[in-house]
């Protein structure tokens, strides 16, 4: 089962395309390291998976919950520690 599912997952800021087109899926059980430069997209990326930030366009679930459409629903079912 699917845990993680992004199609396309894209945000702009003014233009500036900081995610763009990310397409990937992480399964239930799963270790899952999202690495990259600074810069690369990935704070973006992880608010927008955890419904801090709305996507430009494309699409995310959470164990199939639309981060956009059943915000709360995928609330109920991750945990975020920002530092
Ligand atoms: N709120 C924002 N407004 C404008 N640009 C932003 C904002 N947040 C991030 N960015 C830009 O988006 C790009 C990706 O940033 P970020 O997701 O923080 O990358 P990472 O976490 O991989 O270092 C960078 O160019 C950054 O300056
Ligand atoms: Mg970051």
């Amino acid at each position: 089962m699917k845990i993680i599912e992004t199609h396309e997952l894209t945000k702009e800021f003014n233009g500036l395309v900081a995610v763009d087109k990310v397409t990937f899926s992480v399964e239930r059980g799963e270790i899952f390291g999202f690495l990259g430069p600074n810069g690369a997209g990935k704070t973006t990326t992880i608010k927008m998976l955890t419904t801090l930030l709305l996507p430009t366009s494309g699409t995310a679930y959470i164990s199939g919950f639309d981060v956009v459409r059943e915000a709360a629903q995928v609330r109920r079912r991750i945990g975020l520690v920002c530092l």
